[in-house]
């Protein structure tokens, strides 16, 4: 048993309330200040006031906010693109990359050649840096194996990858991310529906299955297959819909009733509407909008406006968003989407909390929460998304735990 308390904060935000923050519940939001968060173990007590504990932070100066919960990455994976990054940089398009064999083929090679510990210590390297700037608990996706055994190593080697780190993890099978070259789309996705999933689902080796909906890849009766499959087996679904074309896929997965529709940079107004009318999150990537120089953006404003569950995530892969810190997504999804400080900050939390299937422990700042919260050495939240380049990070907790400190953070916390 041990106990800690962070006391004095000159700002709280705990996003207090139930389920995910949209519509009226996101508008009437309002920070704290200088009330005590009380830990137990892994958990969070109280709220408001506190009785002392084995260890304190103080706070004073600071913000406090939970831990950033980042609900769409492609960890694992191994090796960089830069060189494509430039080429992009000077006209060549994505999609001719993909075409040519680069993009995800070329990570799907560099994972197969690469050996299961060179792969985790680099996925392990980035999962430090993400907890770093806050991250306290985010996705995995497979996609970089597009065989039906190269999948279930990546799946297996985000289940290591799970266990070697201090934040939660939640898994994803995006089997459907590129068309194999010796199969048609539908040969892949029926067989990943009809030998993967099953396996999958029997080894808990993901809660989701992802499918990337573009014309590049795979086509909206593909998602329609694979969401035959995953529903008997228990897994939800989700899907990268209209990030470089309006396909019609957000408005698919709303009807549907998928967990969440990723990116929806070409989603149409009307297909806004059956998002917002929908229990689908928008899981917003300004991370990608940002690498690719994307003049097409998201409605996000609609979307806020129209209710509904906006989330954001990283997207953190090699090739469309090597990005894997939440403030300056969160800084991203303000100057790029129009999103407002908090709208992000719960778009960073609670609602990516409850698109991993977690809204119910992870997130908020409330008693019987996970207690994973972020010490920013700033006065109000807002400076998160003001100051893109400064690290306000001072400490970062996670399970109860202080697992992070910046230099100089410890002698100004617990004097
Ligand atoms: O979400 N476009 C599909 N998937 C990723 C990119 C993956 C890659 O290029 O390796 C995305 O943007
Ligand atoms: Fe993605």
């Amino acid at each position: 048993m041990s106990s800690l308390v962070i006391r004095n904060a000159e700002q709280i935000v705990t996003l207090e309330g139930s389920g995910p923050l949209r519509g009226e519940s996101l508008r009437s939001v309002t920070p704290d200040a200088r009330v005590s968060v009380g830990i137990q173990d892994e958990s969070i007590e109280s709220v408001g006031l506190a009785s002392g504990g084995d260890s304190e932070l103080d706070a004073s100066g600071c913000t406090v906010v939970p831990g950033f919960v980042d609900c769409h990455t492609h960890l694992p994976f191994f090796g960089w693109r830069a060189d494509e990054d430039a080429a992009r940089l000077s006209g060549i398009r994505y999609e001719t990359l993909h075409r040519e064999e680069g993009g995800i083929f070329r990570s799907a090679r560099l994972l197969a050649e690469a050996s299961d510990d060179a792969a985790l210590d680099f996925s392990l390297g980035l999962s430090t840096a993400m907890l770093r700037s806050g991250t306290t608990s985010f996705e995995t996706k497979s996609g970089y194996g597009l065989t039906v055994a190269a999948e279930l190593r990546q799946l297996r080697l985000a289940r290591r990858l799970a266990d070697a780190v201090p934040q939660t993890v939640v898994s994803t099978c995006l089997a459907a991310h590129a068309v194999p070259k010796d199969r048609s789309p539908g040969q892949w996705a029926g067989e990943a529906a009809n030998e993967l999933l099953p396996v999958v689902a029997s080894e808990g080796l993901a809660r989701s299955v992802d499918i990337y909906v573009e014309s590049i890849a795979f086509a909206l009766e593909h998602a329609a297959r694979l969401h035959e499959a995953a529903k008997p087996l228990g897994l939800g679904m989700r899907m990268h819909a209209d990030q470089l074309e309006d396909g019609q896929a957000a408005s698919f997965a709303a009807r549907w009733g998928f967990v969440s529709a990723d990116h929806l940079n070409h989603t149409s107004l009307p297909a806004v509407g059956d998002v917002a009318a929908s229990d689908t999150a928008a899981v917003l990537l300004p991370g990608a909008t940002f690498t690719l120089r994307q003049n097409k953006k998201p409605l996000a404003r609609n979307l806020i406006e129209e209710g509904a569950i906006v989330a954001l995530g990283s997207d953190l892969n090699p090739g469309t968003s090597p990005i894997s810190s939440m403030p300056f997504v969160m800084a991203l999804a303000c100057r790029l989407y129009g999103l407002r400080p908090l709208e992000a900050l719960a778009a960073a939390t609670v609602n990516a909390a409850h698109v991993c299937g977690l809204g119910d422990t992870l997130g908020r700042l409330a008693p019987g929460y996970r207690a994973d919260a972020v010490v920013l050495d700033v006065p109000s939240f807002e400076h998160l998304c003001y100051r893109p380049d400064h690290d306000a990070v001072l400490a970062v907790i996670c399970g109860g735990e202080v697992v992070h400190l910046t230099p100089g953070a410890e002698d100004r916390l617990r004097s």
